[in-house]
């Protein structure tokens, strides 16, 4: 398997991606904010349980703790751009969505934009978060769900013939599904 092994740590803790790459968003007191999320995922079908990693540097982990709200937006490699775009600079310095001139749809149950761009995005509210390393892990419930009807099928599995989704390679690299191939391996398939 690997050749090239180390035993002093992670190295650039690369080798897990490529990610989803996604934008959180969040509004407190009026300030709204978006940023690039790489390390996020899935905890629980009911309730259902989103989780987001982020770095006390953030702009965004100030914001999310004062609203104790934030939604998860997931996007097609044509808003690759706006990704980097949030994901490379603070909301300290100033507001991303007006400079960015990014286009955002309203939200049901929480403050936070949800992105025009989005083909599907989770509205959360926090429920616990945790100190992990040198990130803070933050729970949200999903207390609502946007998605475009025509990119998933009537499961709501995402057609990937419709939508790339922008995945993150790391060090600025993005990468789309290439040639699809999509195989189904149900129960009765994996027997050996
Ligand atoms: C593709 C991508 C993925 C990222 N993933 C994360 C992440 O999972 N957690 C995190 O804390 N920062 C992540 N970042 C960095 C933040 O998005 C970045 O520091 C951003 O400028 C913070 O904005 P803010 O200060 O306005 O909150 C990522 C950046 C990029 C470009």
């Amino acid at each position: 398997m690997a050749t090239v092994v180390s035993v002093s740590g992670a190295g650039q803790f690369l080798h897990h991606y490529p990610k989803l790459a996604t934008v959180v968003t969040v509004k407190a007191e009026g300030r709204e904010n978006a940023l690039a999320i790489a390390w996020h995922c899935a905890l629980s079908f009911n309730p259902p349980l989103y989780g987001v990693a982020i770095s006390p540097k953030r702009f965004s982990y100030e914001l999310i703790l004062e609203s104790k709200e934030f939604a998860i937006n997931f996007l097609p490699i044509e808003s690759v751009k706006l990704i980097a775009a949030v994901g490379r600079t603070s909301g300290r310095e100033f507001n991303k969505f007006e400079r960015f001139q990014i286009a955002t749809a309203k939200p049901m149950k929480i403050s936070a934009p949800i992105l025009g761009d989005a083909y599907a995005a989770y509205e959360c509210k926090l429920v616990a978060h945790h100190t992990y390393g040198d990130h803070e892990w933050f729970v949200g419930e999903v207390v609502a769900t946007h998605y475009l009807k025509e990119a998933f099928d009537a499961h709501e599995v995402l057609n990937v013939e419709k939508i790339k989704p922008a995945f993150y390679l790391g060090n600025d690299l993005y990468a789309e599904l290439g040639k699809i191939a999509v195989h189904h391996l149900g129960r009765e398939d994996v027997k050996y």
